[in-house]
């Protein structure tokens, strides 16, 4: 262990039991503790990291050598080493950057040209016949895309859009039954083109297509790397937006893989969201690491995860249009920062990424805050919060929204002391064992540490920002954990089971060498099957 990781858990130590609330005896915590950039606040004040718990966090930036590799990233250097990749997915939202080379050559002309293609295309299909699109794709090739389109939905003035993800036909049945074959743009988003439950969707959507009297050669428009793949499946090449292999699956909706959000939205509102990622790209890049919004997300997540031991955090946008941001970061972070080895091959030292899972405030309230306030287990909750709603004419649903999300961390900070509670059980005429009992179950532990990220509306260029927050606050962790957080060795064992096992599924072939387990559920199946 490093000294810089030894000096943190010497904090931890000495700090454990004090509480957040006291830090406060500090006037200008609130302050001190928040990073701003341009209108967007980042408060991290309601943690337990203090002026040198944040120095010592700072100095495992520095040993783990973050601005280095942020500019190898930058830069087109291949730092996706297990695949031999760059990583440029901040590229495409280059637009008035400059050059970005790989390998001596600059990706910017391609990068532009691609764009222009997506605005015409996008034009062309919002001012068509097209009164739906559906995008068939799953991780990166949905998450994004499908988050967005609801994130932005106020700005959406194009054909409505569907998302099919699922291998399971309940998903484009459901998706496609009411859809006119006639008016529907079927995209099919992969970046492999190889993907088994996106090309079964396409394929079942091209049949569905031709029995409803559509036409797949003018109807079908594909986003992908593999242009050999997508001419096999019979889409006209100026129906192909690819892109190449430095922009990763989760990291790609900024590119060809965003073209239904810029259907939904207009080319003018993609970029205002480019524009949005291309700020916050351009703070990563410069500011220093106290006021460095990312950097400071990443080490609440650090302190939070590998120091403190808290083994998930809760993602809770109090915006019901970002209620599919926790699964959008759940890929992003898990898939990227769940790792057990270092770049080396060396086993981890400290635990990986955190278990990512949240939901839209307010519901989440009436669901699992109960666990968070009373349960044993200490959950790190990243609250979301905007300054306004679009919703002018119901101004007063917003307040109580936001009176929700402070009421929140507050109680999260300050819990409710037994005493506090004995008080309230003797006013309500308890007494004896029986107040002490019901006193009891009254009581909030507190001391749970939060974030809040304030920004004053949810418009195109606020969510770049956002999504362009988290993608370098995933950046920084893999850093400081010395791993790959650009590859997903982990999914593919799953993957090639599935494959060897769909004979045996199918009854073809008997399950044989296989466990007790797998046989047996193979059997039930078929016994079971009408
Ligand atoms: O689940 C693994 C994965 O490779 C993700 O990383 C990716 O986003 C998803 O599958 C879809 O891949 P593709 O875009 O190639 O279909």
């Amino acid at each position: 262990m490093s000294k810089e990781w030894s000096a943190l858990t010497r904090r931890r130590g000495e700090t454990a039991d004090r509480k957040i609330l006291s830090l406060f005896d500090d006037a200008d915590r609130a302050e001190a503790f928040s990073v701003r950039l341009g209108d967007m606040l980042f408060d991290y004040s309601k943690t337990n990291i203090d002026a040198g718990t944040r120095d010592a966090l700072i100095a495992l930036v520095e040993a783990s050598d973050v601005a280095g590799k942020r500019d190898a990233m930058f830069s087109g250097a291949p730092i996706n080493d297990t695949e031999g990749r760059a990583v440029l997915h901040t590229a495409l939202r280059n637009l008035d950057g400059g050059p970005v080379t790989v390998a001596g050559a600059d990706v910017m002309p391609g990068v532009l040209d691609t764009l222009e293609r997506m605005r015409a295309f996008a034009e062309d299909v919002r001012e068509g016949l097209y009164t739906d699109v559906v995008n068939i794709g799953i991780g990166g090739s949905d998450l994004g895309p499908a988050m967005a389109v609801q994130a932005l939905s106020p700005y959406h003035d194009g054909p409505r859009c569907h998302f099919v993800s699922n291998v399971d036909g309940a998903h484009i049945s459901d998706t496609l039954r009411g859809l006119d074959a006639k008016t529907t743009l079927v995209i099919v988003a992969s970046k492999t083109f190889t993907t088994i439950e996106t090309m079964t969707n396409a394929r079942t959507a091209k049949a569905w297509m031709v029995e409803n009297g559509g036409d797949p050669a003018n109807q079908f428009a594909a986003l992908s790397t593999a242009d050999d793949k997508t001419a096999d499946f019979g889409i006209p090449a100026e129906r192909v937006f690819g892109f190449e292999d430095w922009v990763g699956g989760r990291y790609s909706m900024w590119g060809p893989i965003g073209l239904s959000l810029m259907i939904a939205i207009g080319a003018k509102a993609f970029d205002a969201f480019l524009r949005g990622g291309q700020e916050m790209d351009r703070h990563f890049r410069a500011a220093d690491w106290r006021e460095n919004m990312p950097v400071m997300l990443a080490l609440t997540g650090v302190w939070h995860n590998q120091v403190c031991g808290h083994a998930t955090r809760a993602v809770l946008p109090y915006d019901q249009r970002l209620g599919q941001l926790p699964d959008y970061l759940q890929q992003l972070e898990m898939e990227s920062n769940g790792k057990g080895v270092t770049m080396d091959g060396t086993p981890l030292e400290v635990p990986s990424g955190p278990v990512v899972w949240g939901a839209a405030g307010t519901n989440g309230q009436h669901a699992f805050y109960q666990l968070i306030h009373q349960g044993t287990r200490v959950v790190p909750c990243e609250f979301m919060v905007a300054a306004e709603g679009h919703e002018t004419d119901l101004a007063h649903h917003h307040q109580l929204l936001v009176a929700n999300c402070l009421a929140q961390s507050e109680a999260l900070m300050r819990g409710r002391a037994v005493e506090v509670a004995r008080e309230m059980m003797q006013m309500k005429g308890y007494e004896g064992e029986e107040l002490e009992r019901q006193a009891r179950h009254r009581v909030f532990p507190g001391n749970r540490p939060s974030t809040t990220l304030a920004y004053p509306k949810l418009d195109p260029f606020t969510l770049g920002q956002i999504v362009a927050l988290y993608e370098h606050r995933v950046f920084v962790e893999g850093v400081i954990l010395g791993i790959n957080s650009f590859d997903q060795w982990g999914v593919e064992l799953g993957k090639e089971l599935a494959t060897s096992l769909q004979p045996l599924v199918e009854g073809k072939e008997p399950p044989d060498g296989k466990d007790g387990s797998t046989a047996a559920l193979v059997e039930f199946i078929l016994r079971n099957r009408a």
